[in-house]
C-alpha cells in the first residue's frame, strides 16, 4: 500500500501502550507496508495517555494522538445505558462494551483527519470486542480496511517479546499480569488465568478496585444520589459532574467491597466465558436508579421498561450501538425517564448497597392511600366491587370448565373432586 507520491498509506491503530499493540507498530509496517498513526483514548482507565502517546512515537508511529474522551463517554454512552437500566444477562453493567463503539467512532474521525486508509485494533478472534470494533468501522466507514493483527499473527507471548526486543520496543519489566484486564471509569473487566475454572473462587489479586468484604469497615456509609430525569446529577446534596461523581462512587463503593460481579456470560461468538467485573459506581447507580423508578414510574411503564432494558443491554453487548433500533430504544427511554427525578439514599455496608430511602416530587407513592393509620384516603368500600369484577372471569371459568361435572382442580396439590 503505497501512494503515487511514494509515501506509504496510513493506518490508525488503537494503541494501549502494552506489548501487543506496541509490537503492532513495526509489524503493520513490515506486513502491510503501512505507516501507523497511534490512537489512544482516555475513558477513565487511570493511565497517563500522554506517556502512552510518547511511547507510540518512540516505537515508530509516524503520528500519535491521545484524546481525553471521559466526558463524552459518560454523557453519551454510560448514562444513557444507566437510564435504560442496561445490565447484560441481568448482571454486567457493560463498561467494556460501552467503550468500544466510542473508541471506534473516534478512530474513524482520526482516520479521516490523517488520511488513513485502514484501521487496526488489538482484539483477539474469540471475543466480543472485535465484533464491536469491526461492526462500528463497517457501519461508519465501509471504505476503511480493518486489520486485527492478533487474529492473524500466530505469535506466542515469548515470540512477541522477541519481536519487541528486535525492534527496540521497551517492555515494562512488570510481572506478567496473570489476567486479561480492560477498564474504564464505569468498570473493570478481568478474565483468563485461574478464573477460567468456574469452580474456583476468584483470588483477591483478581480485584483492584474493591476491598475483600472481610476487610471492609464495620460501620456503614450512607450516600444520597440526586437524579434528574433519570440522570445522576449530585451526591449527598451537592451537584456533581458526571466523571467525578463516578470516580467518587467507585472509591466509596470500593472501600465497602461493593460491585464485584462473577459472571458466566454468553458471548456473541457462541461461547460461555467467565468474567469478573468490578463496578462499584455502576452497581450503586443502577440500584438507586431502579429504586427511584419504583416511585416515579407507573406499574405498566415499570414492567415494560424491563423488556427495553434487556433489549438495550443486548444491543450494546452485541455491538449494535450505531443502529436505528438503538435510536428507537433511546427514544422510549428518554420519554420513560421524564418523571424520574429525585433522591435515593443508600447504605453501603459489607459488600452491599441497599436503598433505605427515596423521595421525588413526581412520586406516585401516596402515603394517604397506603397508610394503615388515620388519614387513610383509600376507598375500602370500592374494593369490594372491584374484587367482584376482578375475579369474575376466573369464577366463570371455574363454573363452566374447571369445576363442571364434578371435575375439580386436578393439578397436584389442588382440590380434586369432593
Ligand atoms: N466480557 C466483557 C465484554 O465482552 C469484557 C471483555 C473485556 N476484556 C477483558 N480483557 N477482560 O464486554
Amino acid at each position: 500500500m503505497t501512494t503515487a507520491t511514494g509515501k506509504r498509506d496510513r493506518v490508525v491503530l488503537a494503541y494501549s501502550g502494552g506489548l501487543d499493540t506496541s509490537v503492532m507498530v513495526p509489524w503493520l509496517g513490515e506486513k502491510y507496508n503501512l505507516d501507523v498513526v497511534a490512537f489512544t483514548v482516555d475513558l477513565g482507565q487511570g493511565e497517563d495517555i500522554e506517556k502512552i502517546r510518547q511511547k507510540a512515537l518512540k516505537t515508530g508511529a509516524v503520528e500519535a494522538v491521545a484524546i481525553d474522551a471521559r466526558n463524552l463517554f459518560v454523557d453519551c454512552f454510560v448514562f444513557p445505558a444507566l437510564m435504560a437500566g442496561a445490565l447484560y444477562e441481568g448482571k454486567y453493567p457493560l463498561a467494556t462494551a460501552l467503550g468500544r463503539p466510542l473508541i471506534a467512532k473516534l478512530m474513524v474521525d482520526a482516520a479521516r483527519q490523517h488520511g488513513a486508509k485502514a484501521v487496526a485494533h488489538g482484539c483477539t478472534g474469540k471475543g466480543n470486542d472485535q465484533v464491536r470494533f469491526d461492526v462500528t468501522f463497517q457501519t461508519l466507514a465501509p471504505d476503511l480496511k480493518i486489520i486485527a493483527p492478533v487474529r492473524e499473527w500466530k505469535m506466542s507471548r515469548d515470540e512477541s517479546l522477541a519481536y519487541a526486543s528486535k525492534h527496540n520496543i521497551q517492555v515494562e519489566a512488570t510481572k506478567e499480569n496473570p489476567f486479561s484486564v480492560d477498564l474504564n471509569v464505569f468498570g473493570r473487566s478481568c478474565e483468563a488465568g485461574i478464573l477460567e475454572d468456574p469452580w474456583v473462587e476468584p483470588p483477591s489479586e483478581a480485584y483492584a478496585w474493591t476491598v475483600d468484604v472481610e476487610k471492609t469497615p464495620n460501620t456503614p456509609e450512607y450516600v444520597t444520589i440526586d437524579f434528574l430525569e433519570g440522570k445522576p446529577v449530585g451526591l449527598n446534596g451537592n451537584a456533581m459532574d458526571a466523571v467525578p461523581l463516578l470516580m467518587e462512587l467507585n472509591r466509596l463503593g470500593g472501600i465497602h467491597g461493593i460491585g464485584r460481579i462473577d459472571h458466566i456470560e454468553n458471548r456473541l461468538v457462541g461461547i460461555k466465558s467467565r468474567e469478573i467485573y468490578e463496578a462499584p459506581a455502576a452497581v450503586i447507580l443502577h440500584d438507586s436508579h431502579r429504586e427511584l423508578e419504583s416511585m416515579c414510574l407507573s406499574k405498566q411503564a415499570q414492567r415494560f421498561k424491563t423488556i427495553v432494558s434487556q433489549e438495550y443491554a443486548d444491543m450494546v453487548y452485541n455491538g449494535l450501538w450505531f443502529s436505528a433500533f438503538h435510536q428507537d430504544l433511546a427514544a422510549f427511554v428518554h420519554s420513560n425517564q421524564r418523571f424520574v427525578s429525585g433522591q435515593v439514599r443508600s447504605k453501603l455496608f459489607k459488600g452491599t448497597c441497599t436503598a433505605v430511602g427515596r423521595k421525588s416530587e413526581h412520586s406516585l407513592y401516596s402515603k394517604d392511600l397506603a397508610t394503615y393509620e388515620s388519614g387513610d384516603q383509600f376507598d375500602h368500600e370500592a374494593a369490594k366491587g372491584f374484587i367482584r369484577l376482578w375475579g369474575l372471569g376466573q369464577q366463570t371459568q371455574a363454573q363452566r370448565q374447571l369445576l363442571k361435572d364434578g371435575r375439580g382442580f386436578t393439578l397436584p396439590g389442588l382440590l380434586g373432586p369432593q
